[in-house]
């Protein structure tokens, strides 16, 4: 995830050891680049930008010499554009009246890339934020003045994004929000924004906070909001944020695991802009219906999100796909691929030993790799014929969550595609994944306390639900230390059923089309004396059968995997937590496992 840091203040001065410090607190959101970009009072701009950490950046081009009275700093997490010195940020507009830079994703940069293009601007780079730029340049061009061209600007450029702009010319900062987090600093002598409060801390505690659809000028001793809808003035009096440093980091969640759990709407969302604008999807698509077999690969919680996909694949475009762990992929198929097969290999980090085993094997059987990947520049990415980047920023947390959705996500779109079906319907997910988690917190806060002392449970789904209740089972196992097996519902009374005891905790993930068959094994369960505890839509039969029911909002079955897995990735945290355990940091366990 991108991060922006931007600074007017009254006089000229050195900025860029300010400007570095500020980097390094954005640095904790995941980046891949680095640049400034200061600004005179003579209007002469010097940007310094590179691939690499905020310190090795700021050494290797001298950032502590760098001085102006306005300044930039940027950190860039790759989408449009692989991680290069062109690509970093901040960019000029064609001339060098204009430097600026962005977060978040411009969903139809390529589109405005070939339009700027046309319209004889000057792109330098493949990246977004210099898109933004020029839609602003285009309109200053046609006489409009800084507001108003970027009021226009903030129309031609789709997706969630915010970014800050200057104009060599004048002696005030502007930024822009739409869907990506901006905050503005109130200092003596200066003003600040930033893409979130962690930046701005150290410097002030007087803030105000941007809203979507708002444009922000700085001036170093006051700011000025306005609609970007009508250009209104808007009034809002500056907040006093008593927050420290980590728990501003942490958006004021106690742990990174569950700000990423809420971050799972948003990140869906942007994820589906994405996914909508995307020229990758097609190709994707094109070489997945050609194969002769379809490998859906990955590991861990990569590997749940590969079943899914398998049964979505399968019902939705009428394509068998095989989902196989990653490391399994040599011994189980190895003999039997070849060049006409594809394989989709799916991995969080674009890092894991074993996926990258497997990846040498099918690239060694000339077979074709597509990529769903979150880190953008890993290994995984440049080896990929095509990849469709997953757009979560950085999961810090170890037990993923807002990855696995978006994977799910990928796959549920790359199916409807397949298929030929619309993907407009899947818009109304993000909402859904909301409502469902303002729903889910107190059952989930409730149920909690009577599974804090289980040291054994099961974890049952089939169908769509069957990869759901692997997912929750492994979050169960990462986070709270107790023994949690995730089954297809119906195995468990071929040997597990042996287990239940008085009180033995059965959890059963009921997707709307199987609540029969999931109340046999309720049944087979609290006949024994087992509590089987239900989390499905509101249902009479699954309320008169299982002890506890976490309701969630009805939804199509298709999309009721991804608000499933909701409550179990709370449920882990919380009871992760009343254990006294640190969810983000389970024993043992490594975010990225690069080894065999
Ligand atoms: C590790 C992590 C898991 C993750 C798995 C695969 O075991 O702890 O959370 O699911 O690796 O990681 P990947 O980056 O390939 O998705």
């Amino acid at each position: 995830m991108c991060g922006i840091f931007g600074i007017v203040t009254t006089e000229e001065g050195p900025l860029g050891d300010l400007l570095t410090a500020a980097g390094r607190r954005l640095s904790y959101r995941g980046y891949d680049s680095v640049g400034c970009a200061t600004i005179g009072a003579d209007g002469v701009v010097d940007l310094r930008k590179d691939v690499g950490k905020v310190d090795e950046v700021a050494t290797r081009h001298n950032f502590a010499a760098m001085r102006g009275r306005r300044g930039i700093v940027q950190l860039r997490w790759a989408t449009f554009g692989h991680p290069s010195q062109a690509n970093a940020q901040p960019h000029l507009d064609s001339d060098g009246d204009l430097v600026g830079a962005h977060n978040g994703n411009v969903v139809n940069n390529v589109e405005l890339r070939q339009q700027f293009i046309a319209e004889g601007l000057t792109v330098r780079s493949a990246n977004d934020g210099e898109s933004c730029v020029h839609a602003v340049e285009r309109y200053v061009d046609r006489g409009h003045d800084m507001v108003t061209a970027i009021r226009r600007a903030y129309a031609d450029l789709e997706g969630d994004y915010a970014f800050v702009i200057a104009a060599t010319r004048e002696d005030c900062l502007y930024a822009i929000k739409k869907g990506s987090g901006l905050v503005v600093g109130l200092i003596d002598g200066a003003t600040c924004i930033s893409s979130d409060l962690p930046s701005i801390l150290p410097l002030t505690r007087r803030i105000v906070r941007v809203q979507d659809g708002e444009i922000v000028t700085l001036w170093p001793d006051r700011i000025e909001l306005r609609r970007v809808a009508d250009g209104a003035l808007v009034q809002r009096e500056p907040e006093w944020v008593t927050e420290s440093m980590d728990a501003a980091a942490k958006g004021g969640y106690t742990h990174f695991m569950l700000k990423e759990i809420h971050e799972q709407p948003q990140v869906a969302r942007e994820l589906l802009h994405l996914l909508d604008a995307s020229a990758d999807v097609a190709a994707m698509v094109e070489r997945m219906r050609a194969a002769r077999h379809l490998y859906l690969l990955g590991c861990g919680t990569s590997y749940h999100a590969c079943i899914l996909g398998a049964v979505y694949m399968a019902r939705l475009a009428g394509r068998a796909a095989i989902p196989i762990l990653a490391p399994q992929f040599l011994p189980q198929y190895g003999p039997a691929v070849g060049p006409e097969d594809v394989g989709v290999f799916v991995s969080q980090s674009g890092e894991t030993k074993d996926v990258l085993d497997a990846l040498a094997l099918a690239q060694g059987k000339g077979m074709t790799v597509l990529g769903l990947v979150n880190v953008i520049g890993s290994t995984l990415m440049r080896e990929s014929a095509v990849h469709l980047p997953l757009t979560c920023g950085y999961e810090i947390s170890v037990p993923a969550t807002k990855t696995f959705t978006n994977q799910v996500v990928a796959f549920l779109y790359l199916a409807l595609r397949m298929g030929g079906h619309p993907t407009a319907p899947l818009a109304a997910l993000p909402d859904l994944m909301d409502r469902t988690l303002a729903a889910i917190e107190p059952q989930v806060t409730a149920l909690a306390p009577a599974l804090v002392a289980q040291q054994d449970l099961y974890c049952l789904g089939y169908g769509l639900t069957y990869p759901i209740a692997l997912e929750g089972a492994l979050k169960l196992k990462e986070i709270t230390y107790a023994h949690c097996e995730g089954m297809l519902s119906t195995e468990f009374k071929h040997g597990p059923l042996s287990a239940v005891r008085d009180d033995y905790p059965v959890l059963f993930v009921a997707g709307p089309e199987d609540v029969p068959r999931l109340v046999s094994g309720i049944n087979e369960t609290t006949c024994r004396g087992g509590r089987a505890i239900a989390i499905g839509q509101e249902d009479a039969r699954l309320r008169a059968n299982a002890h506890d029911l976490i309701v969630l909002p009805d939804a199509d079955a298709l999309f009721n995997p991804l608000l499933a897995v909701l409550p179990l990735q709370c449920l882990a945290y919380e009871i992760s937590v009343a254990r006294g355990f640190d969810p983000d940091f389970p024993r043992n366990l490594s975010k990225t496992l690069t080894v065999d």
